[in-house]
Formats: C-alpha cells, structure tokens, sequence
C-alpha cells in the first residue's frame, strides 16, 4: 500500500506542477484547474485509504458540507469580491496548518516509543508560527476589503518594535520547546497565540487599497505553512504543493509591487496613507486647466473616421461591469473593419488578471488582450485610444513628474496616439490618490458617464453612421 501511496501522491503533485502552468495562460486556465483539482481529489482519496480511516461518516459530511458551502460562494462572489474570497481561504489553509501541527505535537507526545525528531520540532513550531499569523492576518485583510475593519492605515505606538520583540518572543519560545519538547507544551500554546495577536498587528497598519497584495503575500505564507507541515507529516506531495503556493504567492507579489512602483516594505509597513481613499483631488505638476469633452455622437464620429483604435480598461470598467458593452462596441468597429486591440496593464483593477478576467466572460478573444510590454511601442502608430475607467495606469506623471507618488510605475503611453478618448464619470482621482495629467493634453477628450451606459450609447451612435 505504501509504494501505492507514494505513486498516487506523486502523480498528484506532477498534476499540481502542470496545472500550475496551465494556469499561466487564459487560454488553457480552466484546463489547469480540472488538472490540479483532479490530483487534489486524488491525494485526498489515497490520503483517506492510507490512513485507514475506520469511519467515513465525519469524512463524507464534512466533504458535501464543505462541497457546498464552497459552490455557493463561487456562484455568489462578484469579481469584484474575489481578493476577499482569496484572503479567507488562505485563512482557512493557515489555520489548518497551525491545527495539524498542533495535533501531530500532542500525537508524538501521548504516543509511547515516538521521540521528537529536531526536523520535526522545528517543522511544528514554524508551522505554527506561519499558519497561526496567515490565519488571523487573514481575516483581518478580509475585514478591512469587506467593511468590517477600518480600511485605513492604522498606526499605533511602537508598531515596528513591537512587531519585533514578539517575532524574537515566538523564536525564543520555539527554540526552548525545540530542546525540550516533552516537557514545553504550555509553551506551544503561548506560541501560538503570540503568532495569532502577530498576524492582526501585521495586517492591521496596511491601507485598505493595499490589501489585494497583502493577500497576495498571505497566499504565499499559506503555502509555506502547508509546506512546513508537510515535513511535519512527512508528505512530500504537502511539501511540494506548499511550496508551488509558497513561490507562486511570492512572485505575484512582487510582480503587484513592480506594477505599482513600490517596495513591498513600503506596502507592509503601511507606506501610503491615502492609497484608495478616493476623493482626494490633488493635483500633480503637469497640464492643468480645462478640458474638452464630447459627447457620444462626436466620439463616434472620431471612431468612425479611425483605422486603428486601442482599448484601455481600467477599474472603472470593473465597477460598471462594462465589459459586455466594450464587447458590442468591439463588434460593431470590426464590423467597419477598424483593428481594435485591449492594452491590459498589469495592474489595472484591484487584483491581478482582474481586466483579463472580466474581458474573457464577455468573450472578447484572447489574442487581442496584449499587454503593457507587447503593446506600449503601438500607441505612436494608433488613431484612437479609448481609455474606460483607467486613471492611474495611463498617467504620464509616472514618466513626467519625480515627486508623483507614482513616479516610475510603468504606464500604457496612451497620450502617443493620435487622439485619446476617457471615458469616466468624473474627474474624480483614481487609487493612487492624484489629478491626471492626461487629462488636460491637447489629444484628450473626456467622454464622461458610467461607462456601461456611455459606452453602450456610443455603440449605438457608431451603428447609425
Ligand atoms: P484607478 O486609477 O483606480 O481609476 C479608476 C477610475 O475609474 C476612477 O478614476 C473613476 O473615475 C473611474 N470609474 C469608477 N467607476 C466608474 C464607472 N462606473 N464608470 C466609468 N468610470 C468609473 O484604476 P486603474 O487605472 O485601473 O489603476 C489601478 C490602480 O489600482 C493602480 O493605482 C494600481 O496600483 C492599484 N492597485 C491595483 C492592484 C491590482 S493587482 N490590479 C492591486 C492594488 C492596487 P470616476 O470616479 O470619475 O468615474
């Protein structure tokens, strides 16, 4: 049963590398799914024979219980909802790893003739220690997306110290219960719960806007427990699925970080105070005064005229839920054999994939979402950009302006074209706080309206011509 065991975990974790990388692509995402989801349902049936489980009952009502709860959601979570959705379940992961260490501790201490191994104490305690502060850290970032904690930055006295002397606490703690395990378990619990008050005071200072990459990097901590607690059980196929979690968490963190421009210090530590609050209008140092607008008629009059036109989709684009009637207006330029092509920025919207996501429900094909390096050098070459619910993406402050808090982020060189069309309600900021100087170029024109309802009149517009 054992070598079948290990063969079953081993195909396991092939299905989880592979799709893993299937889900690099929209095109094959859903195929990368069904793969990792089939070698999860294969390691946790081999899991279930394995360990001789005498009673199936538990195991089965926690499987249709569990089954449902996680369909509803799925169903019922918005888009705009999924980095919260995220946060819980590497919560739930966190949790789970702390829990299992927790029980593997007391197995080894009430089972007669097992010792602690070193490698398995030190594996408990970390365990403990990540899964503990994913867990509360967690739900804290859950709250603040959800409303129910303070979406602000929160500073309170001695926060980085403090932060520290409990960290050295935890490790001080771990390496008594490390030399002495049969006799600390008292300790174990104050462990756990100094890692427990860690992950809220963690969470806590960072900004609300700023939680989808605090997420991010919770996800990554979720794999690192799950992986710890694979050495603590001696698994390799929780080692190594831990670990994919673990990488890929990290990487897309850092990728959210250099989209953004900033140190992933600097978002940790509750760096920048006004990041989402939204109504603040400051102004940068570029073009000020006023603006032109248009309304739908003559936009569509500028797109008929056009032979090529770039789209940028942006938050607003989300919050409208836009994206079928960006589809319709595609449709109908095609139609006049006008080559429209997306410009997805890699950190447009409020959480990774978030515009490529929304663009594929409506269908619009794959092979016209470029992004921002396979595109930027096109904007000098196209007649129209229509740039919808986008702000802080396409703000040439970022290349203009050294004391813009977004100096240095890579943006889409919308202001290259020839003419640039906004579509936004207002001239309200975007996340980052700060007026866009784009605006008020002489080739912009603001289209102003929600964007579902604008771009849907525009459409009409462009038919009757
Ligand atoms: P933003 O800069 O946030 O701008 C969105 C714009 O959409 C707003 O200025 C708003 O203007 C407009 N808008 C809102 N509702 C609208 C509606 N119903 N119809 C039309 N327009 C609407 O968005 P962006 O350009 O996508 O940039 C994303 C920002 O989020 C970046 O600063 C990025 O660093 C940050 N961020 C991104 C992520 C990820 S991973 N994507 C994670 C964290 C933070 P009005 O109010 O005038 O309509």
């Amino acid at each position: 049963m054992e070598i079948i065991s290990y063969l079953v975990y081993l195909v396991a974790s092939i299905l989880f590398i592979f799709g893993m990388k299937k889900l690099g692509s929209p095109k094959t995402a859903r195929q990368g799914n069904f793969l990792s989801a089939l070698g999860m349902f294969l390691a946790i049936v081999i899991t279930l024979f394995d360990q001789h489980v005498l009673t199936y009952e538990y195991i089965i009502l926690g499987l249709v219980v569990g089954s449902a709860i996680g369909a509803l959601l799925a169903i019922k979570v918005s888009m705009t909802g999924m980095p919260q959705m995220v946060g819980l379940l590497n919560g739930f992961g966190g949790g789970a790893s702390a829990l299992v260490a927790l029980a593997e501790f007391y197995n080894i201490l009430n089972h007669q003739g097992r010792v602690f191994e070193l490698s398995t104490s030190i594996t408990i305690i970390l365990s403990i220690l990540i899964g503990a502060v994913t867990f509360t850290g967690s739900f804290i970032a859950f709250g603040k997306l959800q409303g129910f904690v303070t979406g602000k930055v929160v500073k309170y006295p001695m926060q980085n110290p403090l932060n520290v002397i409990l960290f050295i606490a935890v490790i001080a703690l771990g390496v008594v219960v490390v030399l002495d395990p049969n006799n600390t378990i008292n300790y174990v619990y104050i462990i756990l719960g100094i890692s427990l008050l860690l992950g809220v005071l963690l969470v806590l200072p960072i900004g609300g806007a700023d939680m989808p990459v605090a997420i991010s990097l919770l996800n990554s901590y979720s794999g690192l427990a799950a992986s710890m607690t694979g050495f603590v059980l001696k698994n390799n196929m929780l080692i190594i699925a831990g670990a994919l979690v673990g990488a890929s968490g990290i990487i897309l963190t850092i990728i959210m970080c250099k989209g953004m421009n900033r140190s992933l210090m600097n978002v940790v530590l509750g760096g920048w105070a006004d990041a989402g609050s939204g109504g603040d209008s400051s102004t940068g140092a570029g073009p000020q005064g006023d603006v032109k607008s248009v309304d739908a008629e003559e936009a569509a009059m500028i797109f008929d005229s056009a032979q090529s036109v770039i789209i940028v989709p942006g938050y607003g684009m989300a919050v409208a839920q836009a994206q079928h009637a960006i589809r319709d207006l595609m449709n109908v330029l095609e139609k006049k054999n006008i080559n429209v092509r997306f410009a997805i920025h890699p950190v447009a919207g409020r959480m990774p994939g978030h515009m490529n996501v929304l663009l594929a429900e409506a269908q619009v094909p794959y092979d016209k979402l470029y992004a921002l390096e396979d595109i930027n050098d096109d904007f000098n070459n196209t007649d129209v950009v229509l740039v919808i619910g986008a702000n802080d993406v396409v703000n040439p402050a970022a290349r203009n302006d050294k004391n813009s808090p977004i100096y240095g982020m890579p943006i889409l060189n919308v202001d290259y074209a020839k003419t640039v069309i906004i579509n936004k309600r207002s001239m309200n900021v975007g996340y980052a706080g700060i007026q866009n100087e784009l605006f008020f170029y002489p080739n912009s024109l603001m289209y102003f309206g929600d964007a579902k309802e604008a771009i849907a009149k525009l459409t009409n517009e462009l038919k009757e011509l």
